[in-house]
């Protein structure tokens, strides 16, 4: 399986699917890393060789934008994109060009705390539980189907940074692991059914969130 990642910020996502599959946890490979700025993510993909690049946002050509981003992808040829802390919406003509095969994390459980600064909208809710879910993405904003999510606690004395860093610990299991069941024909796209179980014995764990798991450091 051939995935194109998206990024606009450090790629801690891109590099948990590296090291997936370099473990074998993930049977595939990264075509390529696009981002929308100079983002930390690009020097990740290139320190590893992959394909790497820039199609800088054009807020007043949003439109031409969507469509180049769309082609550049598309040269890689994808089965999959994945959206790993890209923080721009897309549009029409992206969405277009890879119908049901777009997948974002993002670091809430879903529908609640969508959009940006999710973690600190978790603390100011008062919510005991938080996490992240992994969606199709359709034009809303963080509004496609749901496939997957895992839980973490909102601990006592947790500001934004802490509760996202226990979130991402679990983000970095769960994508691959739903990456692999995509993969492996164990999830499908269009119906968005398990047809097998969450293959990955760290994501089956990461559901629970027991806090010594939760607690381990992001990459
Ligand atoms: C992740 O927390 C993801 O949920 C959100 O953006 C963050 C990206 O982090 N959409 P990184 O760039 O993968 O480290």
């Amino acid at each position: 399986m051939k995935l194109a990642v998206l990024a606009s910020g450090r790629g801690s996502n891109l590099a948990a699917i590296l090291e997936a599959i370099d473990a074998g946890r993930l049977e595939g490979s990264v075509a390529a890393v696009i981002a929308d700025r100079d983002a930390p993510a690009l020097e990740r993909a290139r320190a590893r060789g992959l394909p790497a690049e820039q199609v800088p946002f054009r807020k007043a050509d949003r439109a031409a934008w969507d469509a180049d981003l769309a082609e550049a992808v598309a040269a890689h040829a994808p089965d999959v994109v994945v959206l790993a802390g890209f923080m721009r919406i897309l549009g029409e003509r992206f969405l277009k060009h890879f119908p049901k095969r777009i997948l974002n994390v993002h670091p809430s459980l879903l529908p609640a705390f969508p959009g940006a600064r999710a973690p600190q909208a978790a603390i100011d809710a008062g919510v005991r539980l938080s996490g992240c879910t992994v969606h199709l993405v359709d034009a809303g904003v963080d509004t496609g189907p749901i496939l997957a999510q895992a839980a973490v606690p909102v601990l006592p004395g947790d500001d934004a940074d802490r509760l996202h860093a226990r979130i991402q610990a679990v983000e970095h299991r769960l994508l691959p692991a739903v990456l692999d069941a995509i993969g492996r024909g164990q999830l499908d796209l269009s119906t968005h059914q398990w047809t097998g179980p969450l293959g990955d014995a760290d994501a089956r764990a990461a559901l629970l969130a027991p806090p010594g798991l939760a607690e381990r450091a992001p990459a």
